[in-house]
């Protein structure tokens, strides 16, 4: 088979010409091939020549002129450039063998298909020539092609080699499955299940960079279930495993927890591509374990699971790798909040909660809407209905409160400062009490957020409290 018309890069074209000029036998090869097939963008382009890799590099850069730089990784044998927007790296083929008494590979230069067969599915392991006898011609030894069409995640070698070279590979296939929607062959599938406890010796930093690559495919659910069914889930995130399940006393049961939030975590990819959104929606309920208690009157709660799963996040984002900053905050915040549009809504929604909500979730309030109306995974239509019918009495409310922004943004109009004059206090409690009043008032609409109204709240409110008022020197913050 020839994919010439596949390969109109002008690159290919200049390696095609050095590699001749050099006689290398040069091959483009793994993932920019498949996903040439699929159809599917990628600016990492991998190139294999049967010779030094980082000389091919170095002599396609030069053809580039002097704004062309290669960077050479030496103790990996590979060179890298960076053509616009394009990264190619270069590299030898390698034959890699392990002995029993090492688990050091002895990597020797190879030929294409001992390289082929190091890769860990043969869709990653097809490689189209580049020299120009033979450029655009496929070399598929493994049979990668009928496994894109038959959409198959199988490895090239028995599946416990390829895997225990690297065992994020078992990762790697649930990605995979899950980004192209490929199924993962019997066997491949049942090596990732008896190897699964050797991704312990895989880095956290590996490991975070797959599951974050299927949180943002448009169905995660499919790498959580294999994920979960292969026993990798409950090493690399315990807490989710300990979702699954479902208990039942007295006849009475709860809903399976892990399945519930898979259907929240893709009903919240139809409507966001924001992976800590969707990180929001798979933690919203991870909480519900700790707190699951059964109560012979009431069945099944799960008291102030969004409290406790908030708190949860610091320390699962530390153990996954996962950044310690804004992103962090946003969604301990988000998980925090994600019950409250829900009590709203079950009840008449007055202004005062809508402006509270609003309060508490700032900026974020309409990603919090959007979790929550994710969260709706009711099998009953009427009470879906119900629900999204009040959410919408919820955002017309939100859209209608014409100190929106003011809320959103909220800064206290009267400072501490000016109320330490006005009653001649020194820094004490009285004037956080003060401070909470005059916000309590304008979130519940007694008063206006507006210097005046909330001065003159104030004074009545100190004068309650039993202080003496001072008229200030200036009535300004
Ligand atoms: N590869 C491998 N084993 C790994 C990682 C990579 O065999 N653990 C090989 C595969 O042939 C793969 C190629 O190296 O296609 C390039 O790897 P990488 O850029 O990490 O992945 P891609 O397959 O290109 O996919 P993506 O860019 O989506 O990560």
């Amino acid at each position: 088979m020839n994919l010439k018309s596949y390969l109109d890069h002008h690159i290919f074209k200049t390696i095609s010409k050095v590699a001749d000029e050099k006689g290398l036998e040069t091959y483009v090869i793994g993932g920019y091939v498949r996903d040439l097939i699929l159809h599917r963008a990628s600016k990492d382009i991998d190139v294999v020549t049967v010779g030094s890799g980082i000389e091919l590099a170095k002599e396609v850069a030069k053809q580039y002129g002097p704004r062309v730089k290669v960077s050479v990784f030496k103790n990996f044998g590979t060179a890298m450039i960076k053509i616009n927007d394009c990264e190619v790296e270069f590299v030898g083929a390698r034959k890699e063998s392990y002995q029993r008494t090492s688990r050091k590979p002895i990597v020797e230069n190879g030929t294409l298909e001992d390289d082929q067969k190091r890769r860990d599915f043969t869709i990653n392991a097809l490689a189209l020539s580049l020299n120009k006898d033979s450029f655009g011609d496929l070399v598929d030894p493994f049979g990668g092609m009928k496994d894109m069409e038959d959409l198959r995640i199988i490895t090239p070698l028995e599946p416990g080699i390829t895997f225990s070279d690297d065992p994020l590979r078992m990762m790697r296939a649930i990605r995979f499955a899950t980004q192209l929607n490929f199924d993962i062959e019997e066997n491949t599938l049942k090596a990732i299940t008896d190897n699964a406890s050797r991704i312990e010796i895989v880095s956290g930093e590996r490991i975070i960079d797959e599951v974050n690559k299927i949180m943002l495919t448009s169905k995660p659910s499919i790498g959580f279930k294999l994920l979960e069914s292969t026993g990798l889930l409950a090493i690399i995130f315990p807490e989710l495993q300990a979702m699954k399940g479902r208990e039942v006393r007295n006849g009475i049961g709860h809903k399976d927890n892990f399945y519930h939030t898979l259907a929240v975590l893709d009903n919240i990819c139809e409507h966001t591509d924001n992976l800590w959104l969707r990180w929001s929606a798979l933690l919203h309920d991870i909480g519900k374990p700790k707190t699951k208690r059964f109560h012979p009157k009431f069945g099944w709660t799960f008291h102030a699971h969004n409290h406790i799963g908030s708190k949860m996040i610091p320390n699962i984002f530390k153990k996954m790798r996962l950044p310690l900053n804004d992103k962090m905050k946003y969604v301990e915040k988000l998980v925090f909040l994600h019950m409250r549009p829900i009590i709203l809504s079950e009840d008449i929604v007055t202004d005062s909660a809508v402006r509270r909500l609003l309060f508490d979730a700032s900026d974020d309030i309409d990603d919090l809407m959007t979790l929550c109306e994710a969260d709706i995974t009711s099998k009953n239509p009427e009470k879906v209905k119900k629900y999204l019918k009040n959410f919408k009495i919820v955002r017309e409310k939100l859209n209608e409160l014409e100190e929106r922004d003011a809320i959103r943004n909220f800064q206290p109009p009267v400072s501490g400062e000016l109320i330490m004059e006005c009653f001649q206090l020194k820094p004490s409690r009285e004037i956080g009490t003060i401070k909470m009043a005059i916000k309590d008032a304008i979130l519940d609409g007694e008063i206006r957020n507006d210097f005046d109204e909330a001065f003159e709240f104030m004074k009545n409110k100190g004068i309650e409290l039993g202080l003496t008022y001072h008229e200030p020197k200036e009535r300004k913050n």
